[in-house]
């Protein structure tokens, strides 16, 4: 993916010390691609002079920022401790089964990637998982394989 280094500059000039303010940059290229690519990393620091490692080390330390790219469907399958006691790593394989890849990569279409987190918040569902903005309870194998073929046909049409 190339990066939009118009919108990066334009993320840049809005901070007096983007050094100082570097989670926020951060989180604004976050925004844009949805991870913080190698690629931007690179121009932050041609720009702005900030060390990559620097960048990188900050990007690296807080679970908010995303060095990987995500699908257009982003599921987030809870592995805290309510739902792993019900069944979380059943979902878990099931969305590896089904999307046919790892934990943190991205189907080939760009639709789907899928990633293991800690507590959702919605214990009391549990097994949980989110896509995007919308979480999915109480889950059983055949549940995710529907949801996640409900979602695919959506797209197809
Ligand atoms: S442990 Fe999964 S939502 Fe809390």
């Amino acid at each position: 993916m190339s990066v939009e280094k118009s919108l990066i500059d334009e993320i840049l000039k809005k901070y007096e010390n983007p050094e100082e303010s570097l989670i926020a940059v951060l989180q604004d290229v976050q925004a844009i691609d949805g991870y913080i690519s190698r690629e931007s990393v690179e121009y932050i620091t041609e720009i702005s002079g900030i060390p990559s490692a620097r960048i990188m080390g900050v990007a690296s330390f807080y679970a908010g920022f995303r060095l990987k790219p995500v699908g257009k469907y982003r599921i987030m399958v809870c592995m805290g401790t309510a739902c792993h006691v019900n069944g979380a790593e059943r979902v878990g394989d099931t969305v590896k089964r089904v999307l046919g890849i790892e934990e943190g990569d991205v189907t080939e279409d760009g639709l789907f990637s899928w990633e293991e987190v800690a507590c959702l918040g919605c214990c009391s569902i549990s097994p949980a998982m989110m896509i995007n903005d919308t979480a999915y309870g109480k889950l059983t194998p055949d549940m995710v394989t529907d949801i996640i073929s409900s979602i695919r046909e959506e797209e197809l049409k």
